[in-house]
């Protein structure tokens, strides 16, 4: 599936996009804030597009005046979103590309796109203790914070963390931000 939004197109993650996601996902400033090591090469960058990027609902961030992927954002499935109805949304960003708001974009549309195409009544999201971009961005898209856990494991760092949990019920979603409320 393709989704866009007004600076943005969200579509699969392509093998052929290995060089620009490396440009991205090497910098130590992307990946372990949200839990991955930064990429090694561009064959690493290849592998993960084809083993984990190609997981369904995984989308590259596309900018439209350029035509090519600065990010990636993706509804999961996993410990918080293990039921029904339930999915957990995560992105990242380059660095060169911070700070304009397009995180939010495009996670308003992942939003939509989860209650309204996928049914889901349960999106959540959560962000690493000191991770306050992130934080940021979930108060912009009108996330709801649930609580706090010590000691979260990170596997791919092999440490552990605290995290913070933010909910959105398909009902905040109709009430919070379909109906033009949220920030
Ligand atoms: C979190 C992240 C996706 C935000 O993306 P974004 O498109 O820059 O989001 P925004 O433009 O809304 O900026 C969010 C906040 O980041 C901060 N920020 C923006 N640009 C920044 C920069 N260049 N340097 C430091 N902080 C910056 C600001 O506090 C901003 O909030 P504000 O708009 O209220 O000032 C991005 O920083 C990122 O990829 N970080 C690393 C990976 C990560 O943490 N992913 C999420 C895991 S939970």
């Amino acid at each position: 599936m393709i989704l866009q939004t007004e600076r943005l197109i969200l579509r699969p993650w392509e093998e052929t996009d290995a060089e620009e996601c490396y440009k991205y996902a090497s910098d130590p400033r992307v990946g372990p804030a949200a839990g991955w090591k930064a990429h090694a090469s561009v064959e690493e960058s290849r592998r993960i597009i084809r083993d984990i990027l190609s997981a369904p609902e995984t989308y590259a961030i596309v900018l439209k005046e350029t035509g090519l992927p600065i990010g990636s954002i993706g509804l999961h499935n996993n410990d918080l979103a293990s039921k029904d109805g339930e999915t957990e949304l995560g992105y990242w960003i380059g660095v060169p590309y911070w700070g304009r708001g397009i995180a939010p974009e495009a996670g308003r549309e992942m939003l939509r796109h989860a209650f309204e195409d996928l049914g889901m009544a349960r999106v959540w999201c959560g962000y690493y203790d000191g991770n306050e971009k992130s934080k940021r961005v979930q108060e912009k898209l009108g996330f709801v914070y649930q609580w706090t856990s010590e000691n979260v494991p990170v596997p791919q760092l092999h440490e552990t963390r605290r995290g913070h949990v933010n909910l959105m019920t398909r009902e905040t979603w109709i009430s919070k931000i379909k109906n033009g409320g949220g920030e």
